[in-house]
């Protein structure tokens, strides 16, 4: 590894798991979701996780993001570590320090989609930075359907509520569980180009899972899982290499 210039913005870790367990259950109904996994998400990184069903993904970003207890291991968001802090801190940092944006929008039916995007900052009683939201708003091209509820939205709409009120708290890092899993694919293209955008234009940290080789080669790098464990990662993905790791997988998987 060479010393990146911008030393920084580069090689800050915005999160990291080390010799991450996860295990459910006893003897025989054992499973170990996660197996020793360490792993560092660089500031200003997109990351995409990518492997067959079952394999962990999204046992491994619940257990990143606070959202889940794992079993042995540690995680550290920023410089905090996730075990040493009691109930009350860890919902504390989840609220300040992440973002989420889910398959299913998890948007409130009864609110309009600005309020929908400042909610978790109307819950924790703090202020939207204005300029940011407009910058946020503007980003994902939400301006003019601001006072619409979510049931007046597209479902590609929807999801960019959801990646705008992740953004718009400025978390240290956004995770999202296939974010475009319910999109067409031209709304799942607007969508990964604003998290893309939100990576190389305002600095965000950005972890997403996805099963779609298209998604993934907009991010920097992507790591694949299989039982629980990193198999493989790359650099600067394109929809095709992808793929060829997939089929690579898939074929030592009907092997072994
Ligand atoms: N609450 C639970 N109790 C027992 N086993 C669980 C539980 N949640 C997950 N698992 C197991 O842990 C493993 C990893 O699950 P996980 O949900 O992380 O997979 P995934 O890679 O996200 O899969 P998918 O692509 O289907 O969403 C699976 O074998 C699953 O059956
Ligand atoms: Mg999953």
């Amino acid at each position: 590894m060479t010393t990146a210039p911008i030393a920084d913005r580069t090689t800050a870790v915005a999160a990291r798991a080390t010799e991450l367990s996860k295990i459910y259950g006893q003897g025989e109904t054992q499973v170990v979701a996660l197996d020793r996994v360490s792993v560092g998400f660089q500031q200003a990184e997109f990351t995409a996780i990518m492997g067959p069903s079952g394999s962990g993904k999204s046992t491994l970003m619940h257990c990143v993001a606070g959202l889940d207890t794992f079993s042995s291991g540690s995680v550290r968001i920023g410089e905090t570590e996730l075990g040493s802090l009691k109930d009350k801190q860890l919902t504390k940092l989840r609220r300040d320090k992440i973002g989420f944006i889910f398959q299913a929008f998890n948007l409130l039916p009864t609110l309009s989609a600005l309020e929908n995007i400042t909610l978790p900052m109307d819950i924790a009683g703090r202020k939207p930075d204005k300029q940011w939201l407009d910058t946020v708003i503007r980003m994902v091209g939400l301006s003019d359907r601001l006072s619409h509820r979510p049931a007046q939205l597209s479902g590609g709409q929807q999801q960019r509520v959801a990646v705008a009120r992740a953004l718009a708290s400025r978390p240290d890092i956004i995770f999202g569980d296939e974010p475009t899993g319910n999109l067409d694919s031209r709304s799942g293209a607007e969508v990964l180009g604003f998290l893309r955008n939100s990576v190389r234009e305002l600095g965000q940290t950005v972890v997403m899972v996805t099963h779609d080789p298209v998604a993934a080669a907009y991010a920097d790098r992507v790591i694949f899982l299989a039982d629980g464990r990193i198999v493989d990662e790359v650099y600067g993905p394109t929809a095709d290499s992808v793929l060829d790791r997939m089929k690579q997988f898939d074929a030592k998987g009907r092997t072994s």
